[in-house]
């Protein structure tokens, strides 16, 4: 359990980042953090694994303040991705950044050498190759293995999916998502929408130092004011739910127009329904609204009578 109570802090002492932060964040929740640049989501990251400290209210885990845990306890509850991998990687092989969280934790056993060994094979790392020649999203990868190996119950991770192509975020994203499959309680900064609305269950979004708003991520996700006020971009199958209720005017004035928008629409949630229906996002009343709307065949155009005596000339 991560709890804000009343949160404020700064970097030093005199400008303030966060201005009175309060959220909790249960055990096991997949929860993402969204919002403007500089809104303050790292430095809530920060105050959650211990690295800041609050310059009043209280970040608790587990119901303790942060303020009373040492580094090393904080260090076994939570582990920490940063925004940027190569804030993270500091050595000179694959497997001595995997052991290197054992080691600071002064925990190199044989057992962490048996769970780097596995990781290794489960992602299919080369053991010896040197981290800053792999790229952007092979660094990524084990910036985030090297969380996954310490197998703490919650991880923080900032923004790991941004500046990934395609097929990289979805590694990623399949590793975070197996975490929280295992029970992990997953905290993730994040940008793209679409990421947000098919992996995490609630949504918390902050600006210029304070939570505007926080819910279920479709609730949050569609409403416009907080879009607004985050300048959050919504997913698709957001937009398409905003859209279908306008539909409604749009097929009583013209059904065959509308007709193609609405055939759209439906392939559209067909294959959002069909992608990974990982998290809580709720697909089902964008569907539940389709299933109401006519269908194609109900929708064309009616068949215009032939007069009697053009159909002697067709015959
Ligand atoms: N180390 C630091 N020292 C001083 N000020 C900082 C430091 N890190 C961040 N800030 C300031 O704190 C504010 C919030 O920054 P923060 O990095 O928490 O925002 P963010 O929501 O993570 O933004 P982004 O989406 O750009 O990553 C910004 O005004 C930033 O300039
Ligand atoms: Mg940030």
């Amino acid at each position: 359990m991560i709890e804000f109570r009343d949160v404020r802090a700064s970097y030093d002492g005199r400008i303030p980042i966060l201005k009175g932060v309060d959220f909790a964040i249960g055990q096991g929740e997949f929860v993402a953090f969204a919002g403007t640049n500089g809104a303050g989501k790292s430095t809530a990251m920060r105050l959650i694994n211990g690295l800041l400290k609050p310059d009043s209210g209280q970040v608790l885990i587990d119901g303790v303040p942060t303020t009373q845990l040492k580094t090393s306890e904080l260090a076994h509850r939570v582990g920490f991705l940063f925004q940027n991998p190569d804030r993270q990687i500091c050595c000179g092989t694959v497997r001595e950044e995997l052991l290197f969280g054992f080691k600071a934790l002064g925990e190199l056993d044989a057992q962490a050498e048996q769970r780097v060994d596995a990781i290794i094979e489960r992602f299919g790392f080369d053991p010896d190759a040197d981290p800053f020649l792999l790229n952007r999203g092979a660094r990524q990868l084990l910036a985030l293995a090297s969380i996954v190996v310490l197998e703490t119950p919650v991880v923080v991770l900032d923004e790991p999916t941004t500046g990934l192509d395609f097929r990289e975020c979805v590694k990623v994203m399949e590793v975070i998502s197996q975490l929280h499959r295992a029970g992990t309680t997953v905290v993730m900064v994040c940008h793209d929408m679409e990421v947000v609305a098919d992996f995490a269950e609630r949504v918390i979004v902050m600006s210029e130092g304070r939570v505007v708003d926080q819910g279920s991520t479709f609730e949050v996700l569609r409403n416009p004011r907080t879009l607004e006020e985050a300048h959050l971009v919504p997913p698709q199958i957001v937009d398409i739910s905003l859209a279908l209720p306008l539909m409604d005017a749009r097929l009583a004035e013209s059904p065959v127009a509308a007709a193609d928008t609405l055939n759209e629409m439906q392939v559209a949630v067909e294959t959002m329904a069909g992608r990974a229906p990982v998290g809580g996002f709720v697909l089902e009343e964008a569907a539940e609204r389709l299933q109401g709307a006519p269908g194609p065949q109900e929708l064309q155009p009616p068949a215009v009578p032939v007069p009697s005596d053009s159909k002697e000339v067709l015959r």
